[in-house]
């Protein structure tokens, strides 16, 4: 799960897939495609909103996407075409690229639709986040459970 800065959209990104496949033998994990908040705690008002729905988020520390996560993971999810576009410019090849999508195209297939950046926003943008990501993640897992 990648956004820019990896304390408000993909921490809580990381939380709610994490807390749908604990059944399930995957890794998630979360990263920024900017290095600004690296070794923070996710933002208080991602917290807060995870915490409604009993996702703890607190023990996860920002970190800068590397080329590294291309070995690491299958699967490479960005929050925003601008994540989308960064992130495919580090790719090494089509192998690398073809793990790379914009999460929001599993609910709504090749949309390229962005989840928005709540950072400057009001609380709403942060339920609003959790909503969109919540769907997302559901497909998600129905998928990994066909496995
Ligand atoms: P995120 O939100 O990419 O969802 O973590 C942001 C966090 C910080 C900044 C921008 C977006 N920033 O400019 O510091």
């Amino acid at each position: 799960m990648v956004c820019l800065g990896n304390i408000c959209r993909s921490p809580l990104a990381e939380g709610i897939l994490k807390a749908k496949t604990n059944h399930l033998d995957v890794v998630v994990d979360s990263a920024g495609t900017a290095a600004y908040h690296v070794g923070e705690q996710p933002d208080i008002r991602s917290i807060e909103i995870a915490n409604k729905y009993g996702i703890d988020l607190t023990s996860q520390r920002a970190r800068q996407f590397s080329v590294n996560d291309f070995d690491e993971f299958d699967k490479i999810y960005a929050m925003d075409s601008s994540n989308y576009a960064n992130i495919i410019s580090l790719a090494r090849d089509e192998r690398d690229r073809n793990k790379v999508d914009v999460i929001l195209n599993e609910s709504n297939p090749k949309s390229f639709q962005s989840v928005p950046d709540p950072y400057y926003g009001g609380e709403n943008g942060f339920q609003n986040v959790y909503d969109m990501l919540d769907e997302a993640c559901n497909i998600i897992t129905q998928n990994l459970e066909k496995r």
